[in-house]
């Protein structure tokens, strides 16, 4: 394809470390102008959000969506484009974070996601208790900073195998996405599927998991092919496509914004560790 090609240009805006998101904005801004296409400003969440639909046609809204990255660890109603409604948060750490932490604790280096992962295949995920924070509580929202706490004592003492703690740590993650999950679903009305995007889609186990879940729940699973799962520009392309509207694009001085909650009526949600 040539620029000719293409109908409008779609940028990510926000949310995020706001250098980068910027200079990836201004480039979008400069190549909008100079060919006189559209600007469409994409929310990097609502990337993720989106992402399954670009691979299965068959999705249709509303669906619940479990969206899992780096940053982020929030269940979520997606109505439509731009309609979101969030039923739960982390109160600490995200999911993606807490794989990380846990891959740095080991000596895996970053992303620890895959290799966390990798090493839990080899691992004994009964030989190392470590807590489910939050598991049982009536609100679905989601806390990992103890887990990940309870990761460092048990790497600390010495007593177990890095590779059990690896695939404890993955099962109690799991047993956390799940439960929440189910209490999240149980208050969830008129879905149409079970959807998993972000970094963290990427984990087998956590799909295996998920989609015992949607069966219990009557639904379909879908989570996208592992290319999307993790940051990529094809699904803020597929954003721009989805909001692509003929005079509906988006002013050539908007800004990148660091802060961009999907769902802006959500409230903030505290952690006891986490000053205000
Ligand atoms: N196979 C995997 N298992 C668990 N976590 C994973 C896996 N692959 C990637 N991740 C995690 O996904 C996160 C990255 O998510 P991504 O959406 O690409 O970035 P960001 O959070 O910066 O938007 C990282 O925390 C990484 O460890
Ligand atoms: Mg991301």
């Amino acid at each position: 394809m040539t620029l000719d090609d293409v109908d409008a240009i779609a940028a990510t805006a926000g949310p995020g470390l706001i250098g980068g998101v910027m200079v990836g904005l201004v480039s979008a801004k400069a190549l909008a102008m100079a060919t006189g296409k559209p600007l469409y400003a994409i929310n990097h969440l609502e990337g993720h959000a989106l992402s399954p639909r670009l691979a299965d046609a068959g999705l249709h809204f509303p669906y619940a969506l479990l969206l899992v990255s780096g940053g982020h660890c929030q269940i979520l109603r997606v109505d439509g484009v731009g309609q979101y409604r969030r039923y739960a948060t982390t109160i600490d750490d995200a999911l993606g974070e807490a794989f990380d932490k846990t891959a740095k604790i080991l000596g895996l280096g970053y992303p620890g996601g895959p290799k966390v992962e990798k090493l839990a295949r080899e691992g004994d995920a009964k030989a190392v208790p470590l807590p489910r924070p939050l598991v049982g509580s009536g609100e679905p929202h989601f806390s990992f900073a103890g887990l990940k706490s309870a990761v460092l004592r048990a790497k600390e003492s010495g007593k177990y195998a890095d590779a059990d703690i690896a695939a404890s740590f993955q099962q109690a993650a799991v047993d956390c996405v799940v439960d929440r999950l189910r209490i999240a679903l149980g208050g969830m009305d008129g879905v149409t599927a079970l959807v998993v995007a972000g970094g963290v889609a990427a984990n087998s186990a956590i799909r295996a998991a998920l989609e015992g879940v949607a069966e219990q729940f009557g639904l379909p699973f879908t989570a996208p092919p592992m290319a999307l799962c993790t940051d990529n520009a094809a699904m803020i392309a597929w954003a721009g496509l989805e909001r692509f509207e003929p005079g509906h694009s988006d002013p050539l001085d908007i800004s990148a914004r660091p802060r961009w909650p999907l769902d802006p009526d959500a409230e903030t949600v505290r952690g006891a560790g986490v000053k205000a």
